[in-house]
């Protein structure tokens, strides 16, 4: 991607990546995702964060374009995940006088990661870095992704260059800009980076948050997905919300089914919501869709409702996975229904039960247990469940 200006001599150097199918080899991304860095030409050249090592090439000619012969004084790490730090070595290696700049937490990952720095320049909360023109002010928000994380907040324009924080999935089609784009496209990409990659760190996103508050920013600049420079509040009102677990009423109903025995079950439950006005009911099953879009509703909605046969003695295994990504997040404030299905022996609702008990939700109703197909006496105890999650969530949303 060619360069752009988000201000006087401050550069997006932002890449599309349209081939990766797995973020972190483990979450699908159809729309792709871009890896933004920025560079600050001042009297002191300085990049705010590095890109995927695949765009090194294009990266390195790109800022060679802007700058010159001249070399680059300053390396801002904001995060060390490899998504933004790929091309560091490269830069060192180009220009080996640069001063890298980072927290007590960075540079332990700059030397596990790729090299033992040379030139450093340890920041605290509140430190500025003067550039010339700019002046750069750093805050760490650990854990929103990793341990090191921090922002950098340049005050002459005042543009947040936040990291992850407020980022998304989807490559940048042209425009970059929030009011270049169109939002719609967004909704899920934004919402789903946000629960897929930092939805475990919602106490962390929510000191951060109340951290950065004082800030006048008038633009964030993340390292993902789009800019933010006229509705900063599209962005900050969800990102409150989602990290507050701060859910809509509604019902998620997660099942796994081999014959259509747990699904049948799975359809009453949902139609009985329905028939009890619940409007918001997504069914999944496991095996058909990926636990990102699944766990992106449950950060949505406060009812949760899973249904597995018994495999082999134990849960379906596309369940199996769903819910130790569930338990890995630990999301909170749901409702919870357990549901399932067994031929001989069971093991189904009883890893159910283990389940509810760690994730320690509450719990609507008893646990619903058929032997085969679907009969009249199970059908009830499934309206019943059903009756009960939705008397729960109309009164609390009232
Ligand atoms: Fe985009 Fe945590 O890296």
């Amino acid at each position: 991607m060619q360069y752009i200006n988000l201000a006087d001599n401050i550069y997006f150097l932002g890449y599309n990546d349209r081939r990766t199918n797995l973020f972190e080899n483990i979450w699908p991304i159809p729309h792709g995702i871009s890896y933004n860095s920025y560079l600050i030409v001042d009297e002191k050249i300085t990049l705010i964060d590095t890109v995927e090592r695949s765009f090194i090439d294009e990266y390195l000619e790109s800022i060679e374009e802007i700058i010159g012969n001249r070399p680059i004084d300053y390396l801002v790490i904001n995060h060390m995940e490899p998504d933004h730090s790929g091309a560091l070595k490269a830069i060192v290696n180009k220009y080996p006088e640069i001063t890298l700049v980072g927290n007590k937490k960075t540079f332990a990952f700059v030397e596990s990661f790729y090299m033992e720095p040379e030139n450093v320049h340890m920041v605290h909360d509140n430190d500025v870095l003067e550039l010339g023109k700019h002046r750069l002010q750093f805050q760490t928000i650990p854990m929103v992704h990793w341990p090191e994380t921090m922002v950098t907040f340049e005050e002459t324009n005042n543009i947040l260059f936040s990291g992850d924080a407020f980022g998304s999935y989807g490559t940048l089609d042209g425009g970059i800009f929030d009011d270049e784009i169109n939002l719609d496209f967004y909704e899920i990409e934004v919402m789903r980076y946000f629960t897929n990659i930092v939805g475990k760190y919602c106490p962390h996103t929510q000191r951060a948050i109340k951290k950065l508050a004082p800030l006048n920013i008038k633009m964030i600049a993340a390292t993902h997905g789009p800019i933010w420079r006229t509705d900063l509040d599209w962005v900050l009102t969800r990102y409150n919300k989602w990290s507050s677990y701060d859910l809509d009423k509604g019902v998620v109903i997660v099942y796994g089914s081999m014959y259509g025995n747990t699904q049948k079950m799975a359809e009453v439950i949902a139609r009985r919501l329905a028939e009890k006005g619940i409007k918001n009911i997504r069914v999944y099953d496991a095996s058909k869709t990926h636990s990102s879009y699944i766990i992106n509703d449950i950060f949505k909605y406060k009812g949760f409702i899973v249904g597995s046969p018994a495999y082999n003695n134990a849960l379906f295994p596309n369940v199996q996975t769903l819910l130790s990504t569930i338990e890995h997040m630990a999301p909170k404030n749901h409702y919870l229904g357990i549901f399932g299905n067994f031929a001989w022996n069971g093991g189904g609702v009883k890893n159910l039960k283990l389940f509810a008990e760690n994730i320690k939700w509450e719990q609507v109703y008893e646990p619903i247990e058929e032997k085969g197909s679907l009969k009249k006496e199970r059908k009830e105890e499934l309206l019943k469940l059903a009756d009960a999650m939705a008397e729960k969530l109309h009164a609390d949303f009232e």
